[in-house]
């Protein structure tokens, strides 16, 4: 049974705490960051951007988008050891913080860095918030994308075998580490994003280096007047 927002929000902070705490190097979604990497060199080829990683993890992708000269921000609700691994604190100066991007712990979207994005990337962190938060969740998405930005998505793909999946309600997914998440279809998401105000530009499949379907990957734009709820 899927327990209160708030509760599940405590859940979700521990989860993430502990999963860090005891594998830093964990990147079980080092498949769909790699095929969001490709689509950023596609589309930001000269680097003059800004963008928001939200619910980054250790961080690779914002590293990756500050190493070519998109201003990063990364957002998540615990500050991950590898953000600033190599270099400490102390000798972090403003040109180090710029190349690494930059970081803000939280909650998005109550934790959200000030100005607009001509990209936004959810790699993972969408699918696995309580159902009642997503509306508001992808509206402050919206509000925050430049009327020319992009947004990337990621939910499961509904092809995928996951042990960790133990029941699937369509809109929701329950795992069995008490997290939900989205274990879905192109069917199933692109009308979530459409009434949120997005417009789907692509869905597409990322595999798992074996091969098998692993998630969906959605580039989506703003609607021209956008409006509605999930
Ligand atoms: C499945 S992990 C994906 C991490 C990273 N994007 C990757 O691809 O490796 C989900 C991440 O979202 C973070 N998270 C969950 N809910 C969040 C929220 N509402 N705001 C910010 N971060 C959140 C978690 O701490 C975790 O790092």
């Amino acid at each position: 049974m899927l327990e209160s927002a708030d509760k599940y929000d405590k859940h979700l902070l521990r989860y993430y705490v502990k999963l860090y705490g005891d594998d830093p190097d964990d990147r079980r979604n080092a498949a769909s960051t790699s095929a969001i990497i490709e689509r950023i060199k596609h589309r930001f080829r000269d680097g003059s951007a800004r963008a928001m990683d939200i619910g980054c993890g250790a961080g690779d992708l914002v590293r990756f988008m500050a190493s070519i000269g998109i201003e990063a921000h990364g957002v998540d609700i615990v500050p991950h050891p590898h953000w600033f691994s190599t270099v400490s604190e102390a000798v972090l100066n403003e040109e180090a913080r710029i190349e690494r991007g930059t970081y803000h712990v939280g909650f998005f979207p109550q934790v959200v860095p000030s100005g607009e994005f001509d990209l936004i990337v959810d790699n993972g962190c969408f699918h696995h918030q309580h159902p009642s938060a997503r509306a508001h969740y992808l509206d402050s998405i919206r509000q925050r994308l430049k009327p020319t930005g992009v947004f990337f998505v990621t939910i499961f793909d509904l092809d995928a075998k996951f042990e960790s999946v133990s029941e699937n309600h369509g809109d929701y997914a329950m795992m069995r580490d008490g997290r939900t998440a989205i274990l879905g279809s192109p069917e199933l998401i692109a009308p979530v994003l459409k009434r949120a105000g997005f417009m789907i530009e692509s869905v597409s499949k990322v595999r798992r280096p074996n091969g098998d379907p692993f998630c969906l990957l959605t580039e989506a734009t703003l609607q021209a007047a956008a409006s509605g709820s999930l």
